[in-house]
């Protein structure tokens, strides 16, 4: 039976007792070197709370000269990564090599050898989950993912956990912190994106290249893990309708601005009358709203329960430290559940509820929109767009158009209320065709939460 809620001590006649788990590590950059660093730290503090005494006794990379400020004793550094899986001293594996390739063969190795395994590796998950949770389950073992979705943020847990008791409505996710931090950084300093990109780049919260993170790709892998736990099978990427914010204007922020509403990339996940809908994209959110002030490289997540209602978790998506702190909450809940023999965990049965999960056309979900058009100053112009709008269903909430400041163009910027996204499509490339249009439309969604 499934039984996880929590890293339980072992205690006889009143006494605890201490067990060590001995942990394999396979790779050795920022989050592994995390891991090490947190647990030589704190190693004896989570002893003391849990009765399990976290030991590393392997680590594995194909560098093993690199520095990485912190020193293992001798003999616990390899190059060798299935001799660590292999071994029969360790009990569980924490894979933190990244990417499908090696990561995939090292994870189903392990779990074939009834070996837990940890992991931070969203694209793992988002691209092979199923075949993971299988493995797992078949194996009689657990995966264990809290460090792939929203860095240190115990989401996952909390969504299997706290809120196991709740049917989720929706989630939202400021899931990645570039894309945070350049957002931040365009409405505050008004900087152009490319300028701040480079700074994102030299902090180390980019992956590189960035494309992962900017194209919206990176949060998509944490919005379908999510969705996944959310709604009980394992969600496939193309599921998720997916844009980033490369080549985001400062027009497109100074004009939110001007409105109340900020510009967030968000991971949207609901249960739209049973179907799953889900996007990355960037959205206006109104400033009121408390999504809205997760600043710089932060991350967000901001759930709602048919029971619990809303519910916000928010801290550092990514770094050495705080990803370190996911994983190591994993190791000492993949620890308690192999000592208590759990044998398939939550976290893996969660995952693999159903068969399938139905999810929404994307030309059928409705949302507001921000739309900005470049037309030309002379009279009808407008006419000719609100007619448009008005025979696709769409409804104005609010217009403004502004000077022009382009040759013979002045932009406007329209907020809509709710209209199906195919009309949206429709009345954009009608918009576009017109004789009055200038430069190309610019859309985005407009999240009032409602
Ligand atoms: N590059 C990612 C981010 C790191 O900026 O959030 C964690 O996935």
């Amino acid at each position: 039976m499934p039984f996880n809620y929590g890293c339980a001590s072992f205690f006889t006649n009143g006494k605890q007792v201490m067990k060590d788990i001995r942990i394999g590590i396979l790779g050795f950059g920022t989050v592994g070197a995390g891991v090490v660093e947190g647990i030589q730290r704190n190693g004896a503090l989570m002893a003391e709370r849990t009765g399990i005494n976290p030991v590393v006794a392997r680590v594995a990379d194909l560098d093993i000269e690199t520095d990485r400020g912190i020193t293992v004793p001798d003999g616990v550094l390899t190059t060798d990564a299935m001799s660590v899986i292999a071994d029969e001293g360790i009990d569980l594996i924490v894979e933190l090599v990244g990417g499908t390739g090696v990561a995939r063969t090292f994870t189903l190795e392990a779990l074939r050898q009834g070996k837990p395994v940890i992991t931070a590796n969203k694209a793992l998950l988002a691209d092979h989950g199923e075949e993971i949770y299988q493995a797992a389950r078949e194996n009689n073992t657990g995966i264990y993912y809290e460090a792939a979705v929203g860095g240190g943020i115990p989401i996952l847990r909390s969504q299997r956990a706290g809120l196991i008791g709740n049917r989720i409505e929706s989630i939202y996710g400021i899931l990645n912190g570039t894309c945070n931090y350049i957002l931040t950084r365009m409405e505050r300093e008004g900087l152009p994106f490319d300028e701040i990109l480079a700074d994102a780049q030299a902090l180390g919260y980019a992956e590189t290249p960035p494309d992962l993170d900017i194209d919206g790709d990176d949060t998509a892998h944490k919005a379908v893990v999510l969705a996944s736990m959310a709604y009980g099978a394992p969600v496939p990427m193309d599921a998720c309708t997916t844009k980033g914010i490369r080549g985001l204007s400062e027009s497109e922020i100074a004009n939110a601005d001007e409105m109340g509403y900020r510009i967030k990339l968000l991971a949207i996940i609901k249960d739209n009358a049973g179907k799953v809908e889900l996007s990355v994209e960037p959205a206006l959110v109104p400033k009121t709203h408390m999504i809205a002030s997760v600043d710089d490289a932060f991350n967000a997540v901001f759930v709602k329960g048919d029971i619990v209602d809303d519910t916000m978790y928010y801290g550092r998506g990514a770094g050495r430290l705080p990803t370190g702190s996911a994983v190591i909450g994993d190791i000492m809940e993949a620890a308690a559940d192999k000592l208590h023999e759990v044998g398939t965990p939550v976290s893996v049965t969660m995952m693999l509820q159903k068969d399938g999960l139905e999810y929404c056309s994307a030309d059928n979900i409705e949302k507001r929109c921000y739309i900005r058009l470049s037309l030309l100053d002379k009279p009808g112009s407008m006419g000719k767009v609100m007619e448009i709008l008005g025979r696709h269903n769409i409804s104005i909430a609010s217009v403004v158009q502004k000077e022009r400041h382009e040759e013979g163009c002045a932009p406007v910027v329209v907020l809509t209320h709710k209209a199906k996204e195919a009309e949206f499509v429709a009345a954009i490339d009608e918009i576009n065709g017109l004789d009055v249009s200038g430069a190309d439309p610019v859309r985005m969604r407009l999240e009032d939460f409602e």
